[in-house]
């Protein structure tokens, strides 16, 4: 989407001398990083100046689900201080305003921006901020360092397209599958996941309708983790798969119910109260488990091998505020 000029304005120095990178001002936030930290700078409502500190690897891997999601459905806790809450026109950036300590302290903080302006000013931070070799979308054990001094960029890898399909991967016209030739070998974790396609025999007339494809084969191709993608399309109904290895960098605030599938493996969950952080429940998925995490909570991931989840969504733009009058529940089911 092309933004007018003026909303899209990103406020950043010039290149540090010694370390190389830019720091930006959104609002009344500062972000500067060195060699091993983001540092987040702020001013309480009775003019208080306040920094919050965050290891950079973990930092730049929030942001780059924070940019590469369109700041998601809801909120997007880059840690228990920092966040973003998606208005969908525009977006909420807080430090200490989901933390029910910070808040009774006063020490929080909250700005509105529209969404060019908070997306421009991420997309160049994450930009600057990302080296040559470190990939904030992979897992730990295949990705370089995101520490040290400024050291080139990796745009291609913080730029990749979102694979979002319009009704199902592999049909005509749609989101195509995963293969060797299109850069997407099996990952080492899957290597003994079958990749045989099933069998269609459609009548004459109905080839574009009837449709099936191997979801773990796909899957077993997947280059990146924690990066849901559309693999079916039904009206807002959207099968979200992908494949998880290590932390879901961000703590994820829901605004309506979100369900869960666990196909391959383990995660252990984290689930607080979205608005304070107050622990509420473990939740420990193993294969074949489900779960559905209602509209008040929020969760952070585990993920001690590479499995596979299937996030289901449900999209509907009038959800959140139907949520809010009252009209649509919190929960998926009420005993
Ligand atoms: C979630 O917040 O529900 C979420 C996000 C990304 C994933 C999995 C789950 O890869
Ligand atoms: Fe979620």
């Amino acid at each position: 989407m092309n933004a007018p000029a003026e909303l899209a304005q990103v406020v950043a120095s010039a290149p540090d001398e010694t370390l190389g990178y830019r720091s930006f001002t959104l609002g009344s936030f500062g972000f500067r990083r060195d060699e091993y930290f983001a540092h987040i700078t702020w001013k309480t409502r009775d003019g208080r100046p306040l920094s919050h500190t965050m290891d950079v690897g973990n930092f730049l891997r929030a942001l780059m689900r924070d940019v590469a999601w369109g700041f998601f459905y809801g909120g997007v806790n880059f840690d228990h201080v920092l966040g973003t809450v998606n208005k969908y026109e525009s977006v909420d950036l807080y430090a200490g305003s989901c933390n029910g300590t910070m808040k009774e302290a006063g020490v929080d903080l909250l700005e509105n921006f529209p969404t060019p302006q908070i997306r421009a000013t991420f997309e160049q931070m994450l930009d600057d901020w990302t080296n040559d070799g470190f990939d904030p979308f992979a897992a730990p054990q295949e990705t370089g360092t995101a520490y040290g001094r400024k050291n080139g960029n990796n745009t291609a890898r913080i730029t990749r397209a979102r694979e979002l399909a319009k009704r199902c991967v592999g049909l005509k016209d749609d989101l195509a599958l995963r293969t060797d030739e299109r850069g997407a070998p099996v990952n080492r974790a899957f290597a003994d996941v079958p990749q045989d396609m099933p069998e269609l025999h459609p009548e004459p007339g109905f080839e574009d309708q009837v449709h099936a494809f191997n979801l773990f084969a796909f899957l077993s191709r997947s280059q990146v983790t924690w990066n849901p993608s559309f693999t079916s399309v039904v009206k807002y109904s959207f099968m979200c798969p992908t494949t998880e290895e290590h932390i879901l960098p961000i703590i994820h605030a829901n605004d309506r119910v979100e369900w869960f599938f666990q196909m391959t493996d383990e995660i252990h969950w984290d689930c607080a109260d979205k608005n304070t952080g107050k622990p509420l429940a473990r939740v420990i998925m193993k294969a074949g488990d489900m779960a559905a995490m209602p509209a008040y909570c929020r969760h952070q991931g585990y993920s001690p091998k590479r499995s596979m989840l299937l996030v289901w969504e449900n999209g509907s733009p009038t959800l959140v505020y139907e949520i809010q009058k009252g009209e649509s529940p919190e929960v998926p089911v009420r005993f």
